[in-house]
């Protein structure tokens, strides 16, 4: 699959008659959310856990040094928290061109804190797309991210504002909560 997915995911939904779609957000999206939403509310998806496993040539990295940032792995009987925002459909053409470094619109169900569920997208980049880096031990991806840096900002802010942004929902992730343990010790020594 190509670098860009951005033609892809343009093709992906049809979103006649719709209003509103709600987006569940995993990693930058909910730290850095710079796009308009109507309404955000915490919210989980389940047989998903987020991994530092996607490369990115775009916003954390370069082509030539790409960065680490998170992408979804299937996983049965795990649950990933974050956010989900309710946007309007023409927020996509902004979303697809942030996201189109290997990420793909799927479709799932979030749960809301009350219980309830609601279909919703997600950005998710799987193993077949070219920048996928797959998995790393947790203190080689935290020396990893300690390096790398791209037209966004740093790999290490990406990762020190998730793990904040997820301790502020009173949510744990304990892969995030050890990478970044694993950077805060390299950063003492
Ligand atoms: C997301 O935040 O939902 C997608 C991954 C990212 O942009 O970091």
């Amino acid at each position: 699959m190509s670098f860009d997915t951005t033609a892809i995911n343009q093709q992906r939904h049809r979103f006649e008659g719709s209003k509103s779609v709600w987006l569940f957000a995993y990693g930058s999206l909910i730290f850095k959310p710079d796009f308009e939403f109507i309404e955000v509310r915490p919210a989980r998806i389940h047989g998903w856990v987020r991994r530092f496993w996607q490369g990115s040539h775009d916003h954390r990295g370069t082509p030539a040094a790409p960065g680490r940032v998170v992408t979804l792995v299937p996983q049965a009987d795990q649950t990933c928290d974050g956010l989900a925002y309710r946007i309007t459909p023409t927020v996509f053409d902004q979303l697809d061109h942030r996201e189109k470094n290997g990420y793909l619109r799927m479709q799932l169900s979030l749960e809301f804190a009350d219980g309830s569920s609601n279909a919703g997208l997600v950005y998710i980049a799987d193993a077949s797309n070219a920048a996928y880096l797959g998995p790393a031990t947790e203190p080689a991806i935290a020396q990893h991210i300690a390096k790398a840096s791209g037209p966004s900002g740093t790999n290490r802010a990406y990762l020190l504002q998730l793990a904040e942004a997820l301790r502020l929902l009173g949510k744990r992730d304990d892969h995030v909560f050890a990478i970044e343990h694993y950077l805060q010790q390299a950063d003492a020594s």
